[in-house]
């Protein structure tokens, strides 16, 4: 690993080759997912108003919570948006890397019904690749999708999106984490699982400070234990 500049760290070419063949093996493991609910839970599509509850209790109790702008990170189908996110905010804006899980998402989450904010711009690229807006969202929504991100990624990712965030706006990291303490590899899916420190350690880095941590309740064992962790940027 080199390092540019304060801002951004980059990779070597041996490097930047390992890492397309890593979200290239992504892609195709989510290009053979079916585009629904069961396939964004891996199958455990009945975990959705567990997991959904859970999200809903987590931002209940946050501090100036804007209602205004949210974003979608790895938003598959929508499912966190139309269930979470659009009940709450104004508009939602989506970033997935999968053309027919986004096209899915116009569908699943575009139905009409007057109780629910707006879909906004669907953003149908890498999270890599992405930048926001300045000062766009009051809540940007990153669940099972970061450990897709290598870890060089991850620390750019965090520190572009301190500046997509609203002046009270809140990053908010739902992930599995591993027990072992060590990073786990998911050949099949071409992802990893990190424990919880790992990412404590990146979210400070990329320059954000933890201002809620609380474990995912009623998940059936058997499953990584899942984290929300609330991240405000530091001054
Ligand atoms: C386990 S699914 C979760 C989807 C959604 N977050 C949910 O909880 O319903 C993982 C999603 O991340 C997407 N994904 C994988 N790698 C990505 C990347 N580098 N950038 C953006 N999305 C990615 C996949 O296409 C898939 O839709």
């Amino acid at each position: 690993m080199s390092l540019e500049s304060e801002d951004s760290v980059t990779n070597t070419r041996a490097e930047q080759q390992t890492e397309n063949d890593f979200y290239g093996k992504a892609q195709k493991y989510w290009s053979e997912v079916p585009a629904t609910v069961n396939g964004m839970l891996g199958g455990l599509g009945y975990l959705n108003r567990i997991d959904i509850q859970g999200s809903n209790m987590f931002l209940r109790d946050l501090k100036d919570l804007g209602r205004n702008t949210a974003l979608d990170c790895g938003a598959g189908i929508g499912r966190i948006t139309k269930n979470l996110l659009m009940p709450r905010f104004n508009t939602t804006d989506i970033v997935e890397q999968d053309a027919s899980f986004t096209e899915k998402a116009r569908e699943y989450c575009g139905e009409s019904d007057a109780r629910l904010g707006r879909l906004g711009q669907i953003y149908t690229m890498g999270l890599q690749e992405f930048t926001p807006a300045a000062g766009k969202y009051d809540v940007i929504w990153c669940q099972w999708v970061l450990g897709h991100l290598t870890e060089i990624d991850l620390l750019n990712f965090f520190r572009r999106m301190r500046s997509g965030l609203s002046n009270n706006g809140y990053l908010i990291v739902k992930e599995n984490v591993s027990s072992s303490n060590k990073v786990e590899e998911d050949k099949q899916d071409s992802s990893v699982t990190r424990p919880l420190k790992a990412y404590e350690t990146v979210i400070r880095k990329g320059g954000f400070r933890i201002v809620k941590t609380w474990r995912q309740p009623s998940f059936p064992k058997g499953l990584y234990p899942v984290y929300m962790i609330a991240c405000r940027p530091t001054e």
